[in-house]
């Protein structure tokens, strides 16, 4: 049985004025039983969202692979650790559309976090062009076959389906397309990781809200859900993660 898991990404969102919200997720995920969450707000906020989130873990949304050295800009797992954090996105879609990151990039990325006992939540999904070309599930399977660990580390493995052309739009899969894409996630999982194949779980992102967040709940293979809009107040979120209560 896998519990159910809820990820708030807040993108380039949010600034310390805002961190009560945290707070807020924090105290309604306590009184919600059976459920994980977590919040991943920018870099700059995550040691101060730690202070403020009572134990609500941490996350970033993204890291460099390399453990330390030459790489303006970028932040590696060990400092997120260091910062508090407890997992990271990695291979977003927004990243690799606009830092044109690869798959093998992905995986290094998502080995480095699992190398810190990090979850990682590896991202994958197809454009609007490759669903209406038949291609969604050969795509997502090529992504998972190059963007995956070869072995979980002492972290936490998971992968969210988020199609591109439903994130940030209002539009979502239908229901039967969300079910068939996790069933076939969860069948390359088995086949490569064997029973721990079992135990990964499969999140869903692109436009959840609560009002769609039970009805894709409901398929088996839907986990959980990483929610970027709605997660950035407790009010849009918190029904959410009530959601995943069942
Ligand atoms: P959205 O974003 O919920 O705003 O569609 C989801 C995501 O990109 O993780």
């Amino acid at each position: 049985m896998r519990r159910k898991l809820v990820v708030g990404n807040w993108k380039m969102n949010g600034s310390l004025a805002q961190l009560g919200e945290v707070a807020a997720v924090a105290a309604a995920a306590k009184e919600a039983a059976g459920v994980d969450v977590a919040i991943c707000p920018p870099f700059t906020l995550i040691a101060s969202s730690v202070a403020r989130s009572a134990g609500l873990p941490i996350g970033a949304q993204d890291c460099h692979h390399a453990e330390s050295g030459a790489h303006t800009g970028n932040v590696s797992a060990g400092m997120l650790k260091e910062a508090g954090a407890r997992l990271v996105i990695v291979g977003h879609s927004e990243r690799r559309a606009e830092q044109h990151e690869s798959d093998a990039l992905v995986r290094a990325k998502a080995e480095a976090a699992l190398r810190h006992g990090l979850t990682a939540i590896v991202c994958v999904g197809e454009s609007e062009a490759q669903r209406e070309a038949g291609d969604a599930v050969a795509i997502v399977t090529r992504q998972l076959r190059g963007s995956l660990p070869a072995e979980a580390g002492e972290g936490e493995l998971v992968v969210a389906y988020e199609p591109i052309w439903a994130i940030g739009t209002g539009k979502t899969a239908t229901p039967a397309d969300v079910a068939e894409m996790h069933k076939a996630i969860r069948g390359h999982l088995l086949e490569n990781f064997g029973d721990r194949g079992g135990r990964v779980r499969i999140l869903y992102g692109g436009s959840v809200k609560a009002d769609n967040a039970a009805i894709l709940f409901a398929f088996d293979d839907v986990d959980g859900a990483l929610v970027g809009g709605a997660s950035l107040t407790a009010a849009q979120f918190v029904p959410i993660v009530e959601a995943a209560r069942g």
